[in-house]
């Protein structure tokens, strides 16, 4: 693409690793993500998720917030990063082809509730996102949803891609078991759930777990209970989003892994807890710095 002449360190025909930046590399170089979150008093999940995504190197951040009145909408947009743009209501911001579809990596459920269904948003994102990270109540949605279950287990063979961040309760929902069985085979619980919805599947926790279909389950070694705090879930979601969109030919199970060894690297040393924003600067803070 726009790396031009410059040769990247890494195997040729291999994008190149998404710390590498060719210099005459441009903001659409980077991808773009779309955020779609953060229903009423929740707008922090979505504004996490969407920094966090900016933290990662996605070259414009997109939000849309769920659900909001006037009033939540002014709040919110007070609050923003200047960084982060709206995704425009009605028509503007009706994805049509599947070439708009394709040049956004979606980032859904953050502080949704139920928003994301009753905005009837849920099927058209699982029918036609291209990359698509489902986090917190996105995989409520989906496990009370029959439709959605099943759209969202024939993506990967509509060559559509997924990865999910249940925590214990959401994959206990998810699967129709108790927290308690799922902890006691976080293992089986991973894989079921890669199985079953044929896509990447990231059970969170200590000792995260990444599961995908033909792969190997991967055990990610870092991180610590620092982590343990509202809403480092959603930065860990957006900075998977924020990864993908810049290397959107990369396997999801790779962005995934990536991902969640960065998340916990950054925890490490960390006086707890860790708030989310701070979470987001320490990931950011292991960038390596351009000459
Ligand atoms: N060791 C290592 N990692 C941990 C630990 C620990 N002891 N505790 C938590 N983490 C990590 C998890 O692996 C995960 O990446 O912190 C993150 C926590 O994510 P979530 O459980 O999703 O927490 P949060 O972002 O606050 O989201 C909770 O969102 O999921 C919805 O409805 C849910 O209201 C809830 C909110
Ligand atoms: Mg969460």
């Amino acid at each position: 693409g726009d790396a031009g002449w410059l040769i990247a360190p890494g195997d040729p025909g291999r994008p190149p690793a998404p710390d590498v930046r060719a210099h005459a590399s441009h903001k659409g170089s980077y991808g773009q993500v779309l955020v779609v979150g953060g229903a009423a008093h929740m707008q922090g999940a979505a504004e996490l998720a969407a920094c966090a995504a900016l933290a990662a190197g996605a070259g414009k951040v997109f939000v849309k917030t769920l659900s909001l009145g006037p009033e939540h909408i002014r709040r919110a947009a007070e609050h923003r990063r200047p960084e982060l743009m709206d995704w425009p209501d009605g028509s503007a911001g009706r994805l049509d082809d599947s070439t708009a579809w394709q040049d956004l990596t979606l980032v859904a459920g953050c502080g949704a509730g139920t928003a994301l269904d009753s905005a009837g948003l849920l099927q058209p994102l699982l029918q036609h996102a291209h990359r698509l990270v489902l986090d917190a109540d996105g995989l409520n949605s989906v496990a009370t949803n029959a439709l959605a279950r099943q759209a969202l287990g024939s993506r990967r063979a509509r060559g559509l891609q997924t990865v999910l961040t249940p925590h214990p309760l959401e994959a206990a929902r998810l699967l129709g078991h108790t927290v308690g069985q799922v902890q006691n085979d976080r293992l089986g619980a991973a894989r079921a759930l890669s199985a079953a919805f044929d896509c990447t599947v990231v059970l969170k926790g200590s000792g995260t777990l990444i599961a995908s279909p033909g792969e190997p389950l991967h055990l990610n070694g870092s991180g610590n209970a620092a982590l343990a705090g509202a809403g480092t879930g959603d930065v860990l979601a957006g900075w998977m989003g924020g990864l993908w969109a810049q290397q959107s030919r990369e396997a999801p199970h790779e962005v995934a892994t990536r991902s969640v060894a960065r998340h916990g690297e950054a925890a490490q040393g960390a006086r707890a807890p860790l708030r989310a924003a701070d979470l987001i600067e320490q990931m950011h803070a292991l960038q390596p710095p351009l000459p």
